[in-house]
């Protein structure tokens, strides 16, 4: 009884990572939040936005978008001509979350991942947790992704 409970919760659920990244930081996050989905029972699938297109996301029953921020607020610029294309996929029904990795000294303080998250909730989606910014040195705060991905994780 027990475990036909558990089963119910936990449905299988496909999880999209979506990174854009210039020196290797937002893609070290999403490696790191992919190894931790991929030790559930969810699958996960971790792409360079370099290389997709909006329409990837209606795959995905979770959305995961990770973006450093560049210039002054702007979006890291693989992701400047995939945000503007959003505004052709209906995301209803789909979850997501962000995250990305800035500088507090920059006065705009990982803005692209604001405008991420703004633009989710544009195009229709859920966003089902707060998102994380990392300020300065990724490597040494991989403990705040590790609780981030599990606060996601919660919520599914
Ligand atoms: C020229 C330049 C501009 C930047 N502008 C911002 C900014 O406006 N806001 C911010 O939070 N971080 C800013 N940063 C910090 C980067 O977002 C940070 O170094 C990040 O870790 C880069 O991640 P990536 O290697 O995944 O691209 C800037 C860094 C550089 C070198």
């Amino acid at each position: 009884m027990m475990e036909r409970q558990k089963i119910g919760r936990e449905k299988k659920m496909k999880i999209g990572i979506i990174y854009g990244s210039m020196l290797g930081s937002t893609q070290s996050m999403s490696q790191k939040i992919a190894d931790i989905f991929g030790k559930t029972e969810h699958e996960v699938n971790v792409s360079n936005v370099q290389n997709v297109q909006p329409k990837i996301m209606l795959d995905y029953d979770v959305i995961l978008l990770g973006c450093s921020t560049w210039g002054d607020g702007v979006l890291q610029d693989d992701f400047i001509s995939f945000e503007e294309n959003m505004k052709e996929v209906d995301l209803s029904g789909k979850k997501a979350a962000v995250f990305g990795p800035g500088d507090s000294t920059y006065a705009r303080f990982c803005e692209a991942v604001d405008i991420l998250d703004e633009k989710l909730i544009k195009c229709g989606a859920e966003i089902i947790h707060e998102s994380l910014k990392i300020d300065g040195d990724v490597e040494s705060q991989m403990d705040k992704v590790k609780d981030w991905t599990e606060g996601v994780m919660k919520k599914l």
